[in-house]
């Protein structure tokens, strides 16, 4: 597939078919992410791939809870209709671990380490994009709160679980979402 049509196409995705997805493509999602840019090439991503029905269940009870404390905190009233049950159906959620150690120069800057997000945001847009050429669905999931998630997934203290990768064939097709106009977001200094 054409990288800015894969770009263009790729869409959240938050209803999943049961089926199972063959690891040989899981292969090729996680090789993908392996391409990304990192700090000094410290490549600060780690990857648990789960499919075990009672882990997922696990995180849909920790997703319910954040949602819910999202609502009481937030007000926003779209949570109280975000319904979590695509992370049931889903066949595979790839947890992303960054490593803060592996920031490059950050590590020694006012603002802390950030290289390593940086780095695994970069893989997980590359999951993205190949699991769209595959002809897969995804979604970047957030709504857990790191420290349950540490503990579902044993995770040690010193890495740091930054997001779940929802992965499937889509049960329907997402409708496309607005962009604003490059315009409006860029400037110029010539
Ligand atoms: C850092 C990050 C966190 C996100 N967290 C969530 C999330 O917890 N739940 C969710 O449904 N979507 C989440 N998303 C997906 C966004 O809602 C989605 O990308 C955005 O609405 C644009 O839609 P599109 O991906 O279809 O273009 C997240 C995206 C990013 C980049």
């Amino acid at each position: 597939m054409e990288l800015f049509t894969a770009m263009k196409e790729r869409r959240s995705c938050r209803n999943f078919l049961a089926e199972p997805i063959d690891e040989t493509i899981i292969e090729k999602v996680l090789e993908a992410a392996t391409w990304a840019p990192s700090p000094l090439n410290t490549q600060p991503w780690e990857f648990i791939v789960i499919t075990n029905p009672e882990v997922k269940g696990k995180i849909f009870v920790e997703a319910e809870r954040s949602r819910q404390w999202a609502l009481e905190t937030t007000g926003w009233k779209w949570l109280g209709t975000y319904s979590l049950d695509f992370l049931k159906s889903v066949p595979i959620i790839i947890a992303v671990i960054g490593d803060p150690k592996k920031s490059g120069v950050d590590l020694f800057m006012e603002e802390g380490p950030m290289g390593y997000q940086a780095a695994c945001a970069a893989a997980i847009q590359n999951m993205h994009l190949a699991a769209h050429a595959l002809r897969l669905s995804t979604l970047w999931f957030t709504l857990f709160n790191k420290k349950v998630l540490r503990e579902i997934l044993s995770i040690p203290p010193e890495k740091v679980p930054l997001a779940l990768i929802c992965l499937g064939k889509p049960e329907r097709l997402p409708n496309p979402t607005p962009r604003k106009n490059i315009k409006e977001k860029t400037t110029y200094i010539r």
